[in-house]
């Protein structure tokens, strides 16, 4: 028996027992003649006292930091006690201990705030995974996936592996590609999600699937995008689109109360795209403030609700307003007395290539009711008051506005609120806030193609009422320049996101489940009935064998992990993770293969790449 006890279990009420324990020496503090260890293992830190004896021992045969060492001793109270460790209150009296493994110094100390910085504990992540805060991001995450299998599992749903060596799953990214030895030149695909394989399960009357997987996709990198990920995937059979919002607003309230201890109560909130766009610039707003954006002057073209106020702003003379598409304004609680040096570091903020704005106009109203700008020139202060009133601003905010293209504009405005947000402290990472986003839009127009793609994926299905607009009508953009006067431009998906403090944690929709309306989203989508059948044949084959009606989600694992863990990076929640450009620094991964594993392949590489 290596150990008794584990170095984070051992109490008051445990003096005088005698005890074995195993783990990692965290310090060594040697004192005169008695020397103190901390043992660190996954369980917490234990305090070890080497007498006189010992401690002649030790300075032979030093202990080292990482050193596996396992010590016999007598639980003792403490004299000078550690309120900040469980165990704080004895420390072990050891009679002998065994060295059973060595180690070399780490490269960065094992502890909450560590000396490594990023690339090293990358290197050596084996050595960061043994730190506090690394193990309890992992402990999380194990405890999110404890909750989500409960509750799939207490509702019927089945764990049903699908395989990683397919062919293509089209999710908008690329696929990751592996070279197949015995049908040479050919390729498999790595899934970007089991999207296929799961309404296949429907089909076999598998009616309530789930798996926590990995997802593979190869495009470009940020905070909370991974090249392998993982998903909570799930599908149901026989269900409209309010039984899936159910089941799944039922899942995330069972892992927040799981994980969190939070009791969310209140219904999932609920907003259309269209709002959301008009509202807050992006998909995926974040509720936990308001500082909604007003429209100062121009159509925001896709939802014909055009509430904006153009005539207050234009013709002053202001070229910026005048010659913009577009005019978006924020009012920011509580900012009105900024001074010159703070108003100038926000306008560098929106010039910075990030956020790509020219400049910042920002209308301060005073407490006493008066206004000031940076517009005076060209806005008497009864202007300034009507788009003041058209801001929604009250006494004491600042008004920003940013001008120009409309795509461009609405982006920037919606960072310089969450930006705002997160500087008056709106954003708070202890507050949780739910969000459905919904009746997206089926397509989106590819400029560079001039043709339509899917918005979710090519399987979502229209809503109800819109599918005869889609079978009715022809998909072929005539004239590029009024593409958004098309029919197609105007179909809803029956889809659905769900958001998380301004994040995407999943995403679902309800499937076609019909060859002929699937066979026209193909065609739709610009591909040949040819092309259709080589790619889908075995799903457009399947719907004629009895495909029941079905939708699903897919939440993002990692990324619901970092949220519910305070953290902007997903990779704090991934034991492995690969650094920004998709590497394994650890394993060195991708590097080159061997010329005998390329020749069995039948690969060959291009000059000068190796
Ligand atoms: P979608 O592509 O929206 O849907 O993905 C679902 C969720 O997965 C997360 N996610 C990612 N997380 C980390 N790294 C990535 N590269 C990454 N890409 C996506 C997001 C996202 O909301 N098959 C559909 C689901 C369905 O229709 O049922 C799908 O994969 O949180």
């Amino acid at each position: 028996m290596y150990r008794s006890h584990t170095c984070g279990e051992l109490r008051i009420g445990d003096v005088n027992k005698q005890v074995t324990l195993a783990g990692w020496v965290q310090t060594v503090r040697k004192f005169g003649a008695i020397t103190f260890v901390d043992l660190r293992d996954r369980y917490g830190i234990t305090q070890l006292l080497f007498g006189e004896e010992l401690n002649k021992v030790l300075d032979e045969n030093p202990l080292g930091r990482e050193f596996v060492l396992q010590a016999t001793g007598l639980v003792a109270e403490r004299s000078s006690k550690n309120a900040h460790i469980p165990t704080g209150e004895i420390e072990i009296n050891i009679q002998s201990f065994t060295v059973l493994n060595k180690s070399v110094v780490p490269p960065f100390t094992i502890q909450d705030d560590t000396d490594g910085g990023d690339d090293l504990r990358m290197k050596y992540r084996f050595l960061d995974l043994r730190r506090n805060a690394v193990k309890k991001n992992l402990e999380l995450r194990y405890a999110v996936n404890r909750s989500a299998r409960n509750y799939l599992h207490e509702n019927q749903f089945m764990d049903i592996e699908t395989p990683f060596l397919i062919k293509s799953t089209p999710e908008g990214a690329r696929d990751f590609v592996v070279p197949s030895r015995m049908n040479p030149g050919q390729f498999y695909a790595l899934p970007q999600s089991p999207q296929t394989f799961k309404q296949l399960l429907m089909v076999s009357g598998y009616d309530r699937y789930y798996q926590i997987v990995k997802c593979f996709r190869d495009e470009d990198l940020r905070a909370d995008r991974q090249p392998e990920f993982t998903q909570i995937d799930c599908e149901m059979a026989f269900v409209e689109q309010e039984d899936i919002l159910n089941m799944f607003e039922g899942l995330i309230k069972r892992v927040f109360k799981d994980v969190k201890n939070i009791d969310y109560t209140e219904k999932v909130a609920r907003m259309s795209w269209e709002d959301a766009m008009w509202q807050y610039g992006n998909d995926k707003p974040d509720i936990r403030f308001g500082m909604k954006i007003a429209n100062l002057k121009s159509a925001f073209t896709r939802n014909g609700k055009i509430e904006a106020v153009g005539e207050l702003i234009n013709g002053a003379g202001f070229g910026v307003f005048d010659n913009a598409e577009t005019v978006l304004a924020i009012a920011v609680p509580g900012c009105s007395e900024y001074t010159r040096k703070q108003t100038d570091e926000l306008t560098d903020w929106v010039k910075r290539p990030q956020i790509g704005m020219q400049g910042l106009v920002f209308i301060k109203c005073n407490a006493d009711g008066t206004y000031k700008s940076s517009v005076d020139k060209f806005y008497p202060e009864d202007k300034l008051k009507a788009i003041a009133h058209a801001a929604g601003a009250v006494a004491g905010d600042l008004i920003l506005i940013l001008a120009g293209r409309e795509e461009r504009t609405r982006k920037a405005i919606s960072e310089l609120r969450l930006e705002m947000g997160k500087r008056l402290g709106f954003r708070k990472e202890d507050e949780f806030k739910l969000l459905w986003v919904m009746d997206f839009p089926l397509f989106e127009y590819a400029e560079e193609e001039n043709r339509w793609v899917a918005r979710h994926h090519p399987f979502t299905s229209p809503k109800p009422d819109h599918i005869e607009v889609m079978i009715n009508n022809n998909p072929v953009i005539e004239n590029a320049e009024k593409y958004l006067e098309h029919p197609y431009n105007h179909i809803k998906a029956n889809a659905y996101d769900m958001v998380l403090n301004g994040n995407e944690i999943g995403g679902g929709s309800i499937r076609i489940h019909q060859r002929a309306l699937q066979e026209k989203m193909f065609t739709a989508l610009g591909m040949s009935q040819e092309e259709a059948l080589h790619k889908f044949g075995f799903l457009l084959g399947a719907f004629e064998f009895g495909a029941p009606p079905h939708g699903g989600i897919a939440f993002g694992f990692d990324r619901l992990c970092s949220i519910l863990g305070g953290s902007e990076s997903i990779r704090d929640f991934i034991a492995f993770p690969k650094n920004n450009s998709g590497r394994d620094v650890m394993l060195d991964a991708p590097s080159s293969i061997d010329d005998k594993q390329l020749d069995e392949l039948q690969i060959q590489l291009n000059q000068g790449q190796d």
